[in-house]
């Protein structure tokens, strides 16, 4: 799915970049080596940042209740 239309940046580029150390929509741009256009997809990159973020907090408790 695409977060950004202008850049044709996904959820899961978006993804990859906050596994890299991205936490704002700017660094994602940066990441995938654009600057943003019209900025319409800020809030919903920011949901997604912060669900990765989440995800990423959650997964070794997960493992963790695995054992
Ligand atoms: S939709 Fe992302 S900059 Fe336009």
């Amino acid at each position: 799915m695409y977060i950004c239309v202008c850049r044709a940046i996904r959820d899961r580029d978006v993804e990859a970049a906050v596994r890299a150390g991205a936490r704002r929509p700017v660094d994602v741009f940066r990441a995938a080596g654009y600057s943003p256009q019209c900025g319409g997809c800020a809030s919903d990159m920011r949901k997604r940042i912060d669900q990765t973020i989440a995800t990423e907090q959650a997964a070794p408790q997960t493992l963790l209740a695995a054992d």
